[in-house]
């Protein structure tokens, strides 16, 4: 997978891929990553990047035209401009091409990290996962030109309800969570029970000193009894999900991804809130 970033700061992004994990994984050739400064691209004196809003409003945008350069650079192709004479007009209501269609690698996804995108799941890093590459638009200040958006993005993604100053933080969610599956391809096994997987939040866990502050570690993790260890721990992450995140318990028994031992659990458990605290085997 290759990471190719587009940002203001890119010292940012190459401080988390420097780190031992990442610069491990580029060695290994899992992945390969690019960052490219957007004020390279800008061509005044000044190397702007960012002007005020037609129309008002607060905050500043960053502009069209050195992130269109950025784009094009990479030899992506701006949808508006396709199959028009160059000076031609286009109005933004215009009906646009798709950028499958144009893009010059099917292989390729350009993404924009926006609070007003698509949230940024799971499921969706597999999806992305499978990318051979991902462009990833940083945003600072108020966002982005929409011509950017409309020329060049495949997608808007956001990686949660609330506004980041960084489109980079957001970047390098996307980069972690997508990265470490790929990483699950060489070293299969690590994700196998993690939060999320099956629909579930992942159980408590517990390593040395067995006691730590007068709490010793849950009796029944010692026993050595996998059987039993199996269902303490399916037990712990149905009574987590039902109490954090009750919304992935409705969404995996719509989607009738629970097995009948789930939603055994969810019966017992989802009008007794008194036994989600304390199950067997608990210190
Ligand atoms: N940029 C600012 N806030 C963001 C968010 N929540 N998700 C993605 N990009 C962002």
């Amino acid at each position: 997978m290759k990471y190719t970033v587009l940002t203001l700061f890119p010292e940012i992004i190459d401080a988390y891929f420097a780190n031992s994990i990442m610069a491990r994984a580029v060695k290994r050739g899992i992945v390969a990553y690019q960052a490219l400064n957007i004020r390279d691209f800008a061509h005044d004196r000044h190397h702007t990047c960012d002007d005020a809003p037609y129309g008002g409003g607060a905050g500043m945008l960053m502009m069209a035209e050195p992130l269109g350069l950025a784009l094009q650079s990479l030899g992506i192709v701006n949808r508006l401009d396709a199959g028009r004479e160059s000076g031609d007009a286009l109005s933004p209501t215009a009906a646009l091409p798709p950028t499958v269609a144009l893009s010059p690698s099917a292989a390729r996804r350009v993404l924009y990290l926006s609070p007003g995108g698509r949230p940024f799941d799971q499921a969706l890093a597999r999806e992305l996962a499978g990318e051979n590459e991902l462009v990833l638009i940083c945003g600072r200040y108020e966002g982005i030109d929409q011509r950017i958006i409309d020329g060049f993005v495949d997608e808007e993604l956001s990686v949660g309800d609330y506004v980041l100053s960084s489109g980079e933080v957001a970047a390098l969610s996307v980069i972690d969570a997508t990265y470490r599956l790929l990483e699950e391809v060489i070293t299969p096994g690590s994700l196998a029970e993690e939060s999320f997987s099956g629909g579930l939040l992942e159980y408590p866990q517990y390593t040395r000193p067995e006691k730590y502050a007068t709490i010793a570690v849950p009796e029944l993790l010692l026993s050595g009894h996998h059987e039993h260890i199996r269902r303490w721990r399916l037990r712990k992450r149905v009574e987590k999900t039902l109490r954090v995140r009750p919304d992935l318990i409705r969404k995996g028994l719509d989607t009738g991804i629970f097995d009948r031992e789930i939603c055994a659990l969810i019966e017992e458990l989802q009008d007794k809130p008194e036994k989600a605290g304390h199950s067997e085997g608990e210190a």
